[in-house]
């Protein structure tokens, strides 16, 4: 949910949280397909661009592969570019892994570090992951930090303990004025492509103690700028009921994202 622009905290006037929308395309989509999806979302788009863009952001990350012609096919939008993964050296011996610098060629501003395909498929552990975030940070990039318990974890009682966890670990180092410069995205691994959302009141109840947990480590401001997104099976017919929660600040959309009309009826989210 958006806060009032004028939002007082402890007398401190706090700057209002946008509504971040981001399509994970994953390993979909060529790039002659991105270029026509990205086509077919501006059309759909356009007419409202000037009201949604007050108060979203829009975000897109491709394949690498597919980021020059997104790049191309966004040239003069709003939307802004990201990517699915970023390695923290500038350069060097690391095959397979792609610079902070090389995306900033393409005006990349997001990149998505910890997705729980990252962390479960690929096995990557949250030293890495606190890297790949600091590595953003430092090239000013705006990492979108992804943390989510499995099913095991949630039956388990152990929900909270995972995310905050992955969330203590991810931050590792982070200097309180870079915090707000993060994203954090709740994704429950047991929602993620399985059309089995989060309720809003689950979903709400994380989002809350992540909160909590920022404010605790970076201070109240930090934690009222800090977006914290809502990933697993977001759709057009339950993202108005997750906006509206408090600390629900956007969504990480991935299957919905990778058609026009659904992915922009997301975009265009309610805000209560
Ligand atoms: P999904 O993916 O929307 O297909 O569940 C979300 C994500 O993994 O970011």
């Amino acid at each position: 949910m958006i806060s009032s622009p004028l939002a007082l905290t402890a007398g401190v006037e706090t700057p209002m949280r946008k509504l971040l929308i981001a399509a994970n395309w994953k390993m979909n989509l060529t790039p002659a397909e991105g270029r026509a999806l990205l086509a077919a979302l501006r059309a759909n788009l356009d007419p409202d661009a000037a009201t949604l863009v007050r108060d979203r952001e829009v975000m897109v990350a491709p394949p690498f592969l597919a980021i020059p012609a997104a790049a191309q096919a966004l040239a003069g939008s709003s939307i802004a570019l990201g990517a699915q993964n970023v390695h923290f050296e500038p350069k060097g011996a690391f095959t397979g892994e792609i610079s902070p610098a090389m995306l900033k060629f393409f005006g990349i501003s997001y990149v998505i570090v910890g997705h729980s395909e990252r962390r479960h498929i690929f096995h990557e552990t949250d030293d890495l992951i606190a890297k790949r975030v600091a590595g953003a940070i430092a090239n000013r990039l705006t990492p979108i930090l992804c943390v989510g318990e499995t099913l095991e974890q949630r039956d388990g009682g152990h929900t909270l303990e995972t995310v905050l966890g992955q969330l203590e670990n991810g931050l590792t180092g982070m200097k309180p004025e870079d915090a707000s410069r993060v994203v954090v995205a709740y994704e429950p691994v047991w929602a993620i492509g399985t059309g089995r959302t989060a309720t809003p009141e689950q979903a709400q109840t994380v989002h809350g103690a992540i909160r909590e947990l920022l404010a605790d480590s970076f201070g109240h401001d930090a934690a009222n700028n800090i977006r914290i997104l809502y990933g697993g099976s977001v759709t057009p017919d339950n993202i108005d009921s997750l906006a509206a929660k408090p600390d629900i600040d956007g969504a990480l959309v991935g299957s919905a994202s990778l058609t026009a009309e659904s992915f922009a009826r997301i975009v265009r989210a309610k805000l209560s």
